[in-house]
């Protein structure tokens, strides 16, 4: 890790621009050695926004790519690479990246190896990318479907949280990055939880209320990274439900029923928390509060619920191929309590089953 975990990294709002226009004048050589990388989507959405904080940058270089999961691959990373040598970027180029999680993870893996390593700083656009994917000094792109197989840990100069991003984003993107928020109070926050059950619909959710999430969910993401930067112990409490929601996305993947990340995740954190309730010790009124308030959030089509014998099967193999895996054996991270979560736990195949038939009874209307 390059810098000290006590540096200060994240800034919010107008503050976040003021840095950002001071590291500009202080620390950049030339703006004309500053490159901004977007895609199609925050291209027309959020680059005006930044530029009319920070004037200087319309004299910067684009980097514009298309927007999708289906661009985080390699061969985009050669492309960017290609633009910045015929730029002449040099070891004291920095990359901005301007996007989602795909954008920052993208951005963050080509400043981790070009010439071996360039400045990059994240200003993440959607919920996701805010909470979760700029967080934590994780890189990566996919190799071929296998999700994020290549990448690096490597950490920006800074990153720029600006809620107001999220105006342009499709309230389907909203409601899927909000399974990250709830998961961070499920697994360390018990009071934040309890706030979140108090909202009425995530996309009435006020600007300052976003103010005040986005900053608790950070917050309780940074202070599990800074415990565990490499993913060693704790770190691994952050894959709360995605176990069973990483096997659901890659199984519906390949069919015509497509699910979202974070609804994937939602219902992996019901089928978990019962898991938890069944061997972990959660009790059965924390195991009702979880499903109560997450299906009422959420509204998840039957097709998705009920699962055949035969998909149940299928989704079980792909999880015996998550590379989080240990000595052949699925590992998941359980809840002791709201706000409380273990890892490396195992749990019997017979007891995934079953939390299948269980999501059946939930009415997710
Ligand atoms: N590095 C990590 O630790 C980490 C953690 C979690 C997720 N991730 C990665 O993050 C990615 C998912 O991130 P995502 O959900 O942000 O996807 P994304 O970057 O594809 O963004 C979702 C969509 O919203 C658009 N968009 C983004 N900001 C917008 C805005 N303000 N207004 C209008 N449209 C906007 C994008 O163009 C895209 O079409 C996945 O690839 C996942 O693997 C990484
Ligand atoms: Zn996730």
């Amino acid at each position: 890790m390059k810098k000290s975990e006590k540096d200060k990294l994240i800034f919010f709002n107008e503050k976040a621009y003021e840095i950002l226009r001071n590291y500009l004048l202080k620390k950049v050589d030339s703006i004309k050695n500053t490159f901004i990388l977007v895609d199609d989507k925050t291209y027309q959405y959020c680059l005006p926004v930044l530029l009319s904080h920070v004037d200087s940058l319309k004299e910067s270089n684009l980097i514009r790519i298309k927007s999708g999961e289906k661009e985080k691959n390699i061969h985009t990373c050669i492309q960017i690479c290609k633009i910045l040598e015929n730029f002449k970027a040099n070891r004291k180029s920095l990359i901005l990246n301007l996007g989602g999680g795909v954008v920052t993870d993208i951005g963050g893996f080509v400043a981790s190896i070009f010439k071996r390593g360039i400045c990059f700083v994240n200003i993440p656009t959607s919920l996701l990318g805010m909470v979760d994917a700029s967080i934590g000094y994780k890189t990566g792109i996919n190799l071929d479907s296998i999700k994020n197989e290549i990448g690096s840990f490597y950490i920006p100069e800074f990153l720029i949280i600006d809620p107001n991003f999220l105006k342009t984003l499709s309230n389907q993107e909203i409601i899927s990055g909000m399974s990250e928020v709830f998961k961070h109070g499920l697994i360390a926050d018990k009071d934040f939880w309890i706030n979140l059950n108090n909202i009425k619909n995530i996309i009435d959710i006020t600007d300052n209320q976003w103010d005040h999430l986005i900053c608790r969910s950070i917050l309780i993401k940074q202070k599990i990274v800074d415990q565990d930067p490499k993913e060693k112990g704790l770190r691994k409490i952050l894959n709360f439900g995605h176990t069973i929601g990483h096997a659901l996305e890659s199984y519906f993947m390949n069919t015509d029923k497509v699910i979202l990340h974070g609804i994937a995740v939602v219902i992996g954190m019901i089928c978990e928390s019962w898991i938890s309730y069944k061997i972990n010790g959660l009790s059965i009124s924390d195991y009702e509060n979880i499903k109560f308030t997450l299906s009422k959030f959420y509204s998840i089509q039957n097709k998705i619920l009920n699962l055949s014998d035969s998909e149940i099967e299928k989704i079980l193999v792909i999880m015996e191929y998550d590379k989080k895996n240990e000595k052949n054996k699925i590992q998941f991270s359980l809840l002791k309590e709201i706000g409380k979560c273990s890892y490396n736990c195992q749990v019997p195949h017979s007891l995934i089953r079953e939390c299948f038939f269980e999501l059946k009874n939930i009415d997710f209307s």
